[in-house]
């Protein structure tokens, strides 16, 4: 704006040596400096870029909102380079043994620094720094990328696709669960003039891009690109880490609670300080964490050198994967794999002595110091403390630490269902069910195909139950499928079922039959995949898709896209996350057929890439399909074609309280009326049948799990176009 200043022309006789020299230097710091007294508070940008977005002033939302971002990095960046230039200017190494009292040598340096970081800051922001503290809901917004969320909108009412589908994309990475923005994603992949380079992340982190690069090639054997990679994801990855530590030194959070509690000068210090440490101890989740996931990618700094150390030993370069070696050594000394590796490089090499990386060393003894001084605060502090790494040295945590450690862990443990193979198990504790395919004949790990758990005619009895219940209220009637819209849905819970029944509109016998046949499977999946241990119903649905006339040419859309059934698939990072907006606590998954009249409609297992198939395995009645419900099986459903396929589909749990509420209602509504009807038995002469109790509610099932919606002020604009938008039932097959 105002920041156009000419050079004074050359031939300027007139000026005095030391004039020109001082009018350079302040035209050099004023250049230097060319955000000076620009950057305007974001959160007031924000809050007025979102007024004029609800005020449907596009041009004027979208570039406030444009603004707001870059005034967002622009103080990041700031606060950087302020705390890296005063770490230099007044730093603490001077080497020199403390002459006078060591307080007040301390405490000078301590003036010199606030004063540096004040100055730097002032400069940087032009104005008071304390201007652009913003609101802890404000700063959550910015992690979460909100503000992309208005600016695709606004940008597509202006008709700028190309922006609004990198800021859908940039938002969409920090998101994934949210599904209307999901949805607008499909609709500008199918939109013409859409380019695909437009799909770019504006955010993206560096070493996530490197990273997942490096690991797939890592993947496909090919060591040479790995390496490139995952040195080029370790690079950016540590400057991230810098990055972050340096906004650690921020202002104090919890402004509030010290205020309250009134600390003296070394509390207060104390307690401050600790509260940096910890955030910069907290930096290597932050970088570990893909945007828009909730866990971190475990030991993600130590895990490169292992990676590397047998790449550079596939590509023949002893020196360096010796050096990788020694380098992982330093955050687990006593790793025994890899002291027999280093010993072997060290044969190979000769005398070539092997060191560890300088920075690594540096890494790990400045962690070390951290978490030390953070180790004194818990013990006698009263702090407490997630330590963020797994290498942490036993002898460094304290005892009363340790307990609660192990405690965890054993938690941990238990928890977690046995991914092992079990098989072969104990014989069924069904008569007539074969196993006609197992893990193995399936390319895959706990996987089963049984056979014969339904007859014939239990199968007609149940899909009638299907079939009238399509036409119900609460039978979700033919809806187009969430997730084509080439057929159409329909779904039925176990207590629906029964609630239909009481109104007759469905026969109560096929009814229980649903209830019978679920339980069933459930007896054959625990005594098949976790015997000796309890399995719990999750969620039983009853589910059917028809293929809609005419529209079936050249469908390229699957029936049901690949998925896993309690994590998020990460196909680019060849990784499965175990957390929400998926069915964490599901273990198990079975889907049990119906029929077989129907074209395609085949369920198919892929590797965690969602593309390379492994198994496929086709419908027909009273055939069980069983897999333990992690990434080791992404599975989908093809299109079906022509006609009408019909299942039950049933998840389960080893968490008892995780168990599902419906079905002990739906199981106690069958006993009450097993009950009246005996009672109706022995008094029909007096009253006329049993009565409907109509006391349940009428109300479909609420489906468990929801998209996260991404703030307070999204959630309540209902009208606003972007709303978060329930997560409906994934519950589909
Ligand atoms: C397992 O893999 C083999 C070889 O690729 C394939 O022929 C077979 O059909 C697969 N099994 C299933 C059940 O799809």
């Amino acid at each position: 704006m105002a920041l156009r200043s000419r050079p004074p022309s050359s031939s300027s006789p007139r000026f005095s040596v030391p004039f020109l020299l001082l009018l350079l230097l302040s035209i050099l710091l004023f250049l230097s400096s060319p955000s000076s007294g620009h950057l305007a508070p974001y959160d007031a940008l924000y809050a007025d870029g979102v007024r004029a977005y609800f005020a449907q002033d596009w041009p004027r939302a979208a570039e406030l909102l444009q603004r707001c971002l870059h005034s967002y990095s622009g103080l990041q960046g700031a606060r950087r380079e302020c705390q890296g230039a005063c770490q230099g200017q007044a730093g603490f190494s001077t080497g020199r043994p403390p002459s006078r009292p060591w307080e007040t040598g301390f405490f000078e340096r301590v003036l010199q620094r606030a004063e540096c970081l004040e100055e730097c800051l002032g400069r940087r922001l032009g104005g008071q720094p304390s201007l652009h503290r913003a609101s802890a809901q404000i700063r959550q917004d910015f992690e979460e990328r909100e503000p992309y969320n208005y600016l695709q909108i606004a940008f597509f009412k202006l008709k700028k696709l190309d922006e609004a589908v990198s800021s859908a994309h940039t938002f969409f990475v920090a998101n994934p669960q949210h599904l209307q923005m999901r949805e607008d994603m499909e609709k500008y992949r199918r939109m013409a003039g859409v380019k695909a380079e437009s799909f770019r992340d504006l955010e993206a982190m560096p070493h996530w891009v490197a990273y997942e690069a490096g690991i797939q090639h890592y993947k496909a054997d090919d060591y040479q690109q790995a390496v490139t990679k995952l040195e080029e994801s370790l690079k950016e990855g540590l400057l991230a880490l810098e990055d972050c530590r340096a906004l650690c030194e921020g202002p104090q959070e919890d402004e509030e609670k010290a205020e309250e509690t009134q600390l003296g000068l070394y509390e207060a210090i104390a307690a401050h300080y600790i509260q940096v440490l910890k955030c910069r101890q907290k930096c290597v989740l932050d970088i570990a964490t893909k945007p828009g996931r909730v866990s971190s990618t475990e030991d993600f700094i130590p895990s490169h050198f292992d990676l590397l150390q047998f790449a550079y030993e596939r590509t023949g370069n002893w020196a360096l994967a010796a050096e990788c070696a020694a380098t992982y050594l330093q955050f687990y000394p006593s790793d025994g794999a890899l002291l027999e590796k280093l010993k072997q490089y060290q044969a190979e090499l000769g005398d070539v002595p092997i060191a560890a990386r300088e920075n690594i060393r540096h890494y790990v003894e400045r962690s070390l110091m951290e978490k030390k001084l953070i180790y004194y605060a818990v013990e006698h502090l009263g702090e407490t403390f997630n330590d963020p790494d797994s290498w942490t040295p036993e002898e460094l945590i304290p005892e009363s630490m340790k307990e609660k450690h192990k405690e965890d862990q054993e938690k941990q443990r238990l928890k977690a269902p046995d991914v092992g193979e079990q098989e072969p198990r104990e014989p069924l504790a069904f008569e007539g069910i074969t196993i006609t395919m197992d893990s193995q004949q399936l390319n895959g790990s706990q996987r089963v195909v049984l056979d014969r758990v339904l007859t014939e005619s239990e199968c007609k009895d149940i899909l009638r139950l299907a079939k009238a219940a399509g036409g119900t209220e609460g039978g979700y009637r033919g809806r187009r499928s969430p997730h084509t819209p080439h057929e159409k849905f329909e779904g039925l819970t176990v207590l629906k079922a029964l609630q239909l029944a009481e109104e007759s509109t469905v026969n109560w016998r096929d009814a229980k039959l649903l209830l019978q046949a679920s339980e069933k499977s459930r007896k054959i999946v625990e005594s098949y995949f976790t015997p000796g241990k309890d399995l719990y119903f999750s969620f039983t649905h009853l589910v059917c898709r028809t293929a809609a006339e005419g529209e079936q040419e050249s469908r390229m859309d699957l029936s049901h896209p690949v998925h896993a059934d309690n994590c998020l698939l990460d196909p680019e990072g060849n990784t499965c996350w175990r957390e929400p907006p998926a069915y964490i606590y599901r273990d198990y998954s079975a889907i049990l057929y119906l029929n077989d009249d129907f074209q395609g409609g085949n369920l198919f297992f892929t590797e965690m890439d969602a593309v390379t198939v492994t198994a496929e395995v086709r419908p027909k009645c009273g055939r069980l399909v069983a897999f333990s419900s992690g990434g080791e099986n992404p599975h989908g459903v093809w299109a079906v074609t022509r006609g009408r396929r019909c299942a039950i589909a049933l998840w389960y749990t080893l968490l008892p309280e995780h168990a599902e509420q419906e079905r002990a209602r739906a199981e106690e509504l069958m006993r009450q009326k097993e009950a009246e009807q005996e009672q109706s038995h022995s008094e029909e002469e007096e009253h006329g049948g049993a009565e409907p109790s109509g006391a349940d509610s009428p109300e479909p099932p609420t489906p468990k799990g929801r998209a996260r919606s991404t703030s307070q002020r999204t959630r309540s604009n209902s009208d606003s176009g972007i709303q978060s938008t329930r997560l409906r039932a994934r519950d589909e097959f």
